[in-house]
Formats: C-alpha cells, structure tokens, sequence
C-alpha cells in the first residue's frame, strides 16, 4: 500500500518538500509529535505547511473534528474531494492521517430544518448556530445524521493508506435539558429503578415532599428551575445518565466507523472537571485512549496525571491535544507562567512519552486569522512565522530518531502503587458539597503530584480496574464503594495488600445518600473493626498529632474508636475530637486498610506514603518523575528522568548516588546492552 501510494508521488513535489526519497518511504509509526489541522481554512496553504512540518518534525495531522458543513454542504450532499486531497497531500509527505467524525459542528442547514437536535441550557433558550457542540446527545434526529456522516466518512477514507486512526467527535460535553433529554431520563429511571417507588424510597423524597407519583414526573436538575439545592440523589443520576448518553453517542459513531474501517477508533476526553463523563464507559468500547490537557508549565504533573490513568485502560494512549504556549484564555495557571519556560515543552513531550503514551499532539498547528481562539498558542503564526517554542519541537524530534525504537522495543515497568479516581465520585462530591472551596480533580490530582511526583511510579485506576500485583492502593475521595469494589478490594487486603482509604470515603451508597447503620456501613464497618464515632470540620481548631508533632488537616475529620488490637498512625488534638484516632492502621488477613479519617497536610501525608508505598528505582525530590523502562520480557530497559519544575531537583536511583537535575531537565538512558 504505502509502495503504491509513493509510487504516485512526483519527485519534484518531494523535492520541493525538501524530502529525501528515503523519507517520503518511511511508514509513519509512534512515536508520534502530532498536530491539529484544519484544511478547510487552509486556502493554498497546505503544501508550505506540509514542508515546514516535515522540517520542524510533526509526523501526525488530526483534521475534520468541525468541518461537517464542507463534507456534507446540504442534507445527504456529500463532497469529500477536497478533504482527499489534503490526506493525500499529507499522505504522500509520509505524515500519518487521523481523520474525526465532525459531529461536534453541526451545519446550520441541519438545525434549520431540525431544531430538535440543539441542546437546550438551563435557562431553557435552545442553544443556536454560531458556536459549537450544540448537537444534543440523545436528540434521535442527531444521532441519526451523526451516524451517517460517520459511516459516510468511514466509507469514503478508509482505503487511504496513511490514515492510522478515527477520532469520534471532540471533546464530548454539554448539559441539556430539552424535552427529549427530560423523556430519555425518565426511561433511564425507569430502568435503574424499576418502580417509582423504589426511587422514592432510595432518595427519601418523602423529605420536602419531594415524592413522584410516576416517573414522568422526576423533573432534570435544571440549577435554574430548582430552587434551593437540588436533591443530591437526582443531580449524581442525571449526571450518569448523561454521561452514559454521551458514550451510547461515541460507540453509535464507532460502529458506523467500523462498519466500514479496521482502523483504531478513539475520541478526545478533556478535564473531567466539566466534560464530566466517565472515561471507564467511554473508552471501553474505543481502541485507542486519548486525552486533552492544557496545564501550564508550572503544573507539568498533570500531564503524569492524564498519562498515569490512561496506561491502566490496558490500550494505547494519546495526548490528544496540548499547547504549544499560551491557549485562550482556557489555562488553568493564566497569565504569565504559560508563556513557555525554556524546556518546559520538551519535558512535557518526553513526560508523555516516558509513561507509555505513543502520540503528543499539539492544538494547533497555525493559529486561526479569524474567529474564535485568535490568540490561542500555536506552532505557526497566523502570518506564517514559526512561533518561539518550535526549536524545542524540534529538538525532541530529533532525540526521537535516537530512540524511536528503543521506545517501541520496551515501555514503563508496572507500577505498585495506584491511586483510584473515577467520575461517579466526582459526581456525587459535585452534587453535595462537603465542604466550601472543595474540588474532587484538584484533591485527587494533589494526592496524585505526592505519589507520583518523587521518583514514584503510580497508576490511576478507574473503580471496575483489576488489583491484582499491585501493593499499595490509595483511595482518597471515594465515597461510594459499590459491591463489586468491596469484594475486590476485600480480596486484595485479605492476601496481603495495602489499602489506604479515606478522606471522605466509604461514607455514602451508590445513590449518594448516607449510609444508616454505621457512618461507613456497618457491615464494612465490623470487617475493618472499626467504629467511626464522629464526623466534625476541623474549625480551625482541631489538628493532627503524630508522635510530638502536630499537623495540619482538612475538610472533615472522622474519628475512630478501635474495636480490636489496631494501631493508631495519628490522632486528632484540640476541638471537640481531642484524643480520638485519626488515622488508624488495621490489620486485616494478611494485609491491611489504613483509614485516612481526614485530609492531613502535605507534611505529614508524605511520612504516610514514605511508610506504606514503595518506591520503585529511585527516589527524587517532589516534581522528578523517573519512568523506568522493562523490555517485552519484564527486564529493566533504562529510565527516563524529568524534572517537571523549573529549578534544579535532585534524585537518586536505587543504589546510586544523588544527582541534580536542572529545572525541566530530561534525562534519557537506555539500558546498555
Ligand atoms: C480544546 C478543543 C480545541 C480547542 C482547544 C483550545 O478543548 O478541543 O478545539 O478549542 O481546546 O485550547
């Protein structure tokens, strides 16, 4: 194929490319250094665009995730040609193709003749043309253009040779309140449920007269409809639901993919803090996992954090998108610090790939002339200038023809230690706020920089994930732990696992309400042997006490009476708990739970993961991430050190001496043979 394919090639045009035969030979395979295109706006661009990437080093384009009004000019009118040209263009370059479905811009002659298919906000004004994601997830009339347009697409490029991947979509998210979401919702009930009076009986609606005599009736959790706080119980299931209405989307698109492709299918997740849907559901059925990620350069762990929970999904990973630089006024740090710090790029590029992932991909190549995100960071101005963070771009490029293979030959030793995250308890958190100023991305992300963050390898596992081989498991901020994840996790402690539980866990049922018999249960409650006595703020006034020391703590504080002969890590000092177990230690078969009743400050949370989480190769200063490497048969590979800071830290590998390592410092050693 790609001999047939080349063979069309002119070689003048490769010439022109300033490309080598050798090159334009050469299959495209990851590593990848990707980049968001849009050929629509290109004009005549692409040919000059396509010989700056080849120098620059990007052998990956995305295109096609807005562009549906150019496929598909007017209901079943098809013209693909122009986006055959540009794959070949880019194809014939040796740059590998992912094409997206474009369903997340729907064309104005879609919505003018069906409304239906716009979401609807909370204020209840239907949401219009002009911007994007207005397509509603469960709208029938939608899903059925989605899916044509998917299967058309799949139909027409799936015999181009460099296309390695379909994306789906972009970016699922987006609230809705229309009246097909209100019916869906009610089926969804119905199904959950049963009967209404299950769900009357599960949420204790009898509470403010909140009772439905059938499920009609359960109204969506509009913030604006509702007055007061909406019943907790109703916005974590309408949450789900829509959620599970954005996955049954993605697969409805993957299958009309797949209808006609045998290529990997993915999407683009992005900050759960508002896309909010689950990514264990959402990637189940894809491929390929990918994720966007926009954090500045001070909060280059975040890009661990995306990659650390991508790699245990057991599937190849991408970092879908990122900036270059600065990213319209969307960053998480602002301002100044997101002007790139000299080698903050290539610490980002290489974190990614250090942990497993095969592609980083930069949104976007050349920065919009016109509409929206004008200002957003890119690899090419909009006048045609490179912008300033290219060299490093290209830098890692370069080291990757050094050790594309050794890369592609091994890949990241397991880890022992993981930390579970997952959406439902983000959900539930959201829907009833424990306490002011609480946040369940950044408390588990925090968790996340300590753990993986000094030398540390750490896998976020979703809820269903599997245990087994790993020894230590934290689980912050997991308020409900279902049956399934009882019995995992019983089974895990009970051979000889650690599980580091709480703050803020156990404390709820699946239907984010209050457990009645024992704060945490009873039943898990007299497997651990404990009772938890109180629940009470700090108030400014209680602490933590290890030994002589005292420590701050947050949030909530639990506090525990021992059942058994269980050892106290830490108890509360001050206030209305002074005295009672704080952190307790309980063994359990031929492991343990160690129960965490409060968030403890930095200092001593870091004793705590000293003691109970092994480190694996090294050990590191907070913000040094070393990845090692195992070959296809579990033997060490080489490691990868990164300082993801920006002044000088220090490590050491297991046995070896400490070293400095300068500010956003790589180092990459491969094992010598
Ligand atoms: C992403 C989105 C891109 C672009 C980018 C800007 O979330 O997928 O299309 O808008 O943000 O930072």
């Amino acid at each position: 194929m790609q001999m047939t394919m080349n063979a069309k090639i002119i070689p003048g045009f490769a010439l022109a490319l300033g490309l080598g035969m050798a090159n334009i030979l050469a299959q495209p395979a990851p590593p990848y250094i990707g980049v968001s295109y849009y050929p629509e706006v290109a004009g005549g661009q692409i040919t000059n665009d396509i010989a700056k990437m080849r120098n620059i080093g990007v052998n990956l384009v995305r295109f096609g995730e807005f562009a549906w009004s150019r496929m598909e000019t007017n209901d079943g009118q098809y013209n693909f040609a122009w986006l055959h040209a540009a794959v070949k263009q880019f194809s014939d370059a040796g740059i590998a193709v992912e094409l997206s479905t474009p369903t997340a811009g729907p064309p104005i002659w879609l919505s003018a003749a069906h409304p239906d298919i716009l979401r609807v906000s909370a204020a209840g004004q239907t949401i219009g043309h002009g911007g994007r994601r207005q397509g509603c997830p469960i709208s029938p009339t939608f899903q059925r253009y989605a899916v044509r347009i998917a299967d058309k697409m799949a139909e027409e490029f799936d015999g181009e040779p460099n296309l390695i991947a379909w994306q789906v979509d972009n970016e699922f998210w987006g609230d809705c309140y229309c009246t097909n979401c209100e019916k869906a919702f009610h089926i969804w009930l119905k199904k959950h449920f049963g009967t209404i009076e299950n769900l009357n009986a599960s949420w204790l609606t009898v509470l403010w007269s909140q009772e439905y005599q059938s499920f009609d009736q359960v109204p969506l959790p509009n913030p604006q409809r509702l007055t007061e706080t909406p019943h907790p119980s109703l916005v974590a299931a309408y949450r789900h639901f829509l959620s599970d209405s954005y996955v049954v989307l993605c697969d409805a698109e993957a299958q009309a993919l797949r209808r006609h492709s045998k290529k990997p299918v993915t999407t683009n997740g992005h900050n759960p803090a508002y896309q909010q849907i689950d990514y264990a559901d959402l990637f189940r059925g894809l491929d390929l996992v990918g994720t966007d990620s926009y954090a500045g350069p001070n909060d280059l762990l975040r890009y661990a954090f995306e990659a650390d929970w991508m790699r245990p999904l057991g599937k190849p990973f991408w970092l879908a998108e990122t900036a270059v630089t600065h990213s319209a006024g969307t960053v998480v740090d602002g301002g100044n610090e997101w002007a790139n710090f000299p080698g903050a790029l290539r610490a980002k590029m290489w974190l990614t790939y250090a942990l497993g992932g095969e592609a980083i991909s930069f949104w976007l190549w050349r920065a919009h002339w016109a509409g929206q995100e004008l200002e957003h960071g890119s690899l090419i101005y909009p006048w045609g200038d490179e912008c300033a963070n290219t060299p490093e771009i290209r830098q890692v490029a370069t080291e990757l023809k050094t050790h594309a293979d050794w890369l592609r030959r091994t890949k990241p030793s397991l880890a022992k230690v993981a930390l579970t995250y997952g959406l439902p308890s983000q959900w539930q958190f959201n829907a009833t706020p424990i306490a002011s100023g609480f946040n369940y991305d950044s408390a588990i992300t925090a968790f996340h920089r300590l753990l993986a963050g000094g030398g540390r390898s750490c896998d976020v596992l979703m809820p269903g994930a599997a245990v087994a081989g790993y020894e230590t498991i934290f689980s912050p901020y997991f308020p409900a732990l279902d049956d399934a994840t009882l019995t995992k996790m019983k089974i895990f402690v009970e051979h000889g696992g650690t599980w580091v539980l709480g703050p803020l866990s156990a404390c709820r049922t699946t239907e984010a309400t209050a457990h009645r018999d024992a704060c945490y249960g009873a039943e898990f409650e007299t497997w651990l042997r404990i009772h938890v006595r109180h629940r009470s703020p700090p108030g400014g006034v209680t602490k933590l006490a290890a030994g002589d020391e005292t420590y701050g703590c947050h949030w909530l504080c639990d506090a525990y009476e021992p059942l058994a002969n269980q050892t106290v890590l830490a108890k509360y000092s001050g206030g209305p708990l002074d005295g009672f177990a704080a952190v307790m230690e309980c063994p359990i078969g031929k492991g343990r739970v160690i129960l965490l009743g409060t968030q403890p400050d930095d200092v001593w949370l870091k004793k705590l993961i000293a003691r109970v989480s092994p480190a694996s190769g090294g050990e590191a200063d907070d913000g040094v991430v070393i990845a090692q490497r195992v070959d296809a048969k579990g033997q060490p590979a080489g490691t990868i050190v990164i300082n993801t800071r920006p002044t000088a830290m220090q490590f050491r590998q297991t046995g070896a001496t400490w070293q400095q390592l300068a500010g956003y410092a790589v180092r990459i050693e491969p094992a010598k043979n």
